[in-house]
C-alpha cells in the first residue's frame, strides 16, 4: 500500500463478506455513479490507482465491466491470465499476491478452487475481489440484485427461482437470499444439488431462506424472478456429455415462466445457450432483463472498487 493512511483491508471474496448495510449502500451508490455516467459526467475518485485483473478462465463481461470501470473511475488496469505471466509457470500464489499487492491498488481474480483466491488475499496488501470462482460469483449477484431493484424495488420478502446447475451462482444466491432475506427455490437434476455447507460459508445460511424442488416448474411457481445459468460451468467441460442429458428437463421456457408470477423477471447471467438451459423465447423475450443485468455489472463493480479503497463517501 502507498498511503500511510491506508483503510483497514478489507477482501470481496465472496458475498457473505459484506453485510447488508454495506448492501443497502453499494446499490444507492451505484444507482448515482450509474446516473453520472449515462450522463457523461466524470467521476474520477481513484486517479492514480490501479487495478490488476488476473484472469485463469475466460471472459467477456467480466474483463469489459472492471476494465472499462476502472477507467471511468479514472484508474489504469493490468490485465494478467495464466497463460502469459508467471501464474502459469508454477509460482506460488502467495509469491505472486506479494509481488503484484506491491505494485497494484485492488486485485481482481478469476480462477478456479476458492482456495487459490484466499490464499492470495492473504497474502496481498490490497483488496481482492472475486471474479469467479468454482464456488462462488458474487459480483454477478451484486449486480443481478441490483437489476432487480431497478425493476421491481427491493429483493426483500421476495422469490428467486434458480432452475439448473447447483453452482458458484447458485451458492452465492443463497448467501445473498440468507443475508438480505429473500427466498430462493431451487431446482437441480439429481447429483447436481446445491452443496448447502458450501454455499453458507463459514457465517450460515438462515432456516427458510432455501427450498429444493424436484421438478423445476414447481419451482418457478410464483417466483418473482426465474434466472438460470450454462448447464456445464467453466472448468467441467468434462462433464459435458452426462449433463446435456441430466440437465434436459432444466431449460427455463415459456411454461415456467407462465408459472412464476405476471410480473415476474427472467435473468441469466451469461453467456447462453438457447435451446439448453434456456428457450430463445424467454431470454429474448417480454420478461427478460439479461442486458440491463449484463451492463450493471459494470455499474454495480464501481461502486464496489470505490468502497474497498475510499470507504463510504458522504
Ligand atoms: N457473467 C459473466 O461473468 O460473464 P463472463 O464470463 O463473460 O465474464
Ligand atoms: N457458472 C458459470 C458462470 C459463467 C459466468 C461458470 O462458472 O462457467
Amino acid at each position: 500500500m502507498k498511503s500511510k493512511h491506508a483503510m483497514t483491508l478489507k477482501h470481496y471474496l465472496q458475498f457473505n463478506d459484506l453485510t447488508a448495510d454495506e448492501y443497502a449502500y453499494l446499490f444507492e451508490r451505484a444507482a448515482l455513479i450509474k446516473k453520472k455516467f449515462k450522463a457523461y459526467e466524470k467521476h474520477h475518485p481513484l486517479v492514480d490507482r490501479t487495478l490488476a485483473m488476473i484472469f485463469e478462465k475466460a471472459s467477456t463481461r467480466t474483463r469489459v465491466s472492471f476494465e472499462a470501470g476502472m477507467y471511468q473511475l479514472g484508474g489504469s488496469v493490468v490485465h494478467l491470465t495464466t497463460g502469459d505471466s508467471q501464474l502459469g509457470r508454477a509460482e506460488p500464489i502467495e509469491d505472486s499476491a506479494k509481488v503484484i499487492s506491491r505494485m497494484t491498488d485492488l486485485v481482481m481474480i478469476r480462477t478456479y478452487e476458492q482456495s487459490k483466491i484466499e490464499r492470495f488475499a492473504a497474502n496481498s496488501r490490497v483488496p481482492v475481489i472475486n471474479g469467479l470462482t468454482n464456488e462462488y460469483h458474487p459480483c454477478q449477484i451484486l449486480a443481478d440484485i441490483f437489476t432487480y431493484i431497478e425493476h421491481r424495488g427491493s429483493i426483500a420478502g421476495k422469490t428467486v427461482a434458480w432452475v439448473g446447475d447447483g453452482n458458484n451462482m447458485a451458492n452465492t444466491w443463497l448467501q445473498a437470499a440468507s443475508l438480505l432475506g429473500f427466498k430462493v427455490h431451487v431446482s437441480t437434476p439429481r447429483g447436481y444439488e446445491v452443496d448447502e455447507k458450501l454455499a453458507a460459508g463459514a457465517r450460515g445460511i438462515s432456516a427458510g431462506c432455501y427450498q429444493f424442488f424436484s421438478n423445476p416448474l414447481d419451482a418457478c411457481q410464483g417466483a418473482d424472478l426465474v434466472t438460470t445459468d450454462v448447464w456445464t460451468s467453466m472448468g467441467y467441460e468434462a462433464e459435458n456429455e452426462e449433463r446435456r442429458l441430466a440437465f434436459a428437463d432444466w431449460c427455463v421456457d415459456t411454461e415456467m415462466m407462465a408459472a412464476a408470477k405476471p410480473d415476474a423477471l427472467f435473468m441469466h447471467c451469461l453467456p447462453a445457450h438457447r435451446g439448453e438451459e434456456v428457450e430463445a423465447d424467454v431470454i429474448d423475450g417480454p420478461q427478460s432483463v439479461v442486458w440491463d443485468e449484463a451492463e450493471n455489472r459494470m455499474h454495480v463493480q464501481k461502486a464496489l472498487m470505490e468502497y474497498l479503497l475510499l470507504g463510504r463517501i458522504a
